[in-house]
């Protein structure tokens, strides 16, 4: 544009200073044609501006290439940065995710490990629970009778040789299951004379076996067992039978023992 300006100018500048008359124009077209030097050669000044014209436009070629390619390159990096942001927000809310998953998973894991803990306990509580076995005698000194009573009475073995689990109760003589389970138990009575020697096995009050001798003379004992299924608080004692009248001393005549088979 600048260019073209100053040709315009150019121009009008040698047409000034020659048109005074249509026949000093003639002598101008002249000296043009004759490539006599107008005050400013304008060959040459044209020559010149062909080239810097030549030269500005190469320039201008380039730069537009450039810009071009300047654009180009700004299109993709704008490109490049939706996609970064996509893959932001992406991993943004894939953290999002996982961080609730593995609070979840905390959440299992401190669950588990909590009923792990309380299975572990019922565990060893059962455990503890099923070591169970006992065995006693009537006097834990001395020597004597028990009986004759009118009614079964029933027998405090006082001597306790083993009591693991302390299910039997040697204040009162009576067996108190601490765990579902199968149980075994024997017991046996010893007496002399002509009195009968017998003792009866009771469940929560219920007769279950007895084991009796009736002795004429000299002396005599009477055993049992029995294998019961109790529950959990079930009570299991040994009762001197009506009538009936025991010896007891430090050989242990007299003896209930009781052990949990299995539990169930
Ligand atoms: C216990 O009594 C029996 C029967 O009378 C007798 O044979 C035994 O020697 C007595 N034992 C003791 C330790 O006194």
């Amino acid at each position: 544009m600048e260019i073209m300006v100053f040709f315009t100018l150019l121009l009008l500048v040698c047409s000034v200073s020659t048109n005074q008359t249509e026949a000093d124009n003639e002598i101008v077209d002249q000296q043009i044609s004759n490539q006599q030097p107008c005050p400013q050669d304008i060959h040459a000044v044209l020559r010149e501006m062909a080239v810097s014209l030549a030269l500005q436009t190469e320039r201008i070629t380039v730069l537009q290439k450039e810009n071009q390619d300047q654009a180009a390159k700004l299109k993709e990096m704008e490109r490049q940065k939706t996609d970064i942001n996509q893959l932001k927000l992406q991993s943004k809310e894939q953290a999002a995710k996982l961080e609730t998953e593995i609070d979840q998973l905390k959440l299992q894991s401190e669950e588990q490990v909590a009923k792990l803990e309380t299975e572990i306990n019922q565990l060893k509580h059962e455990l503890q629970v099923k070591q169970v076995a006992f065995s006693v005698s009537l006097l834990d000194q001395g020597y004597g009778y028990a009986g004759p009573y009118n009614t079964h009475m029933t027998l405090i073995f006082k001597h306790v040789v083993t009591n693991i689990g302390n299910a039997y109760n040697p204040h009162t003589g009576i067996f108190t299951a601490p765990v579902r389970g199968t149980y075994h138990f024997d017991w046996k009575v010893y007496g002399n004379g002509n009195i009968p020697a017998g003792a009866v096995l009771f469940r929560n009050g219920e007769y279950i076996f007895i084991a009796y001798e009736h002795p004429t003379s000299g002396w005599v004992s009477a055993s049992n067992g029995a294998s019961l299924l109790l529950e959990v608080g079930d009570q299991v004692s040994v009762s001197l039978c009506a009538g009936a009248k025991i010896f007891d001393n430090q050989s242990h005549h007299n003896t209930f023992s009781g052990h949990l088979i299995f539990t169930m």
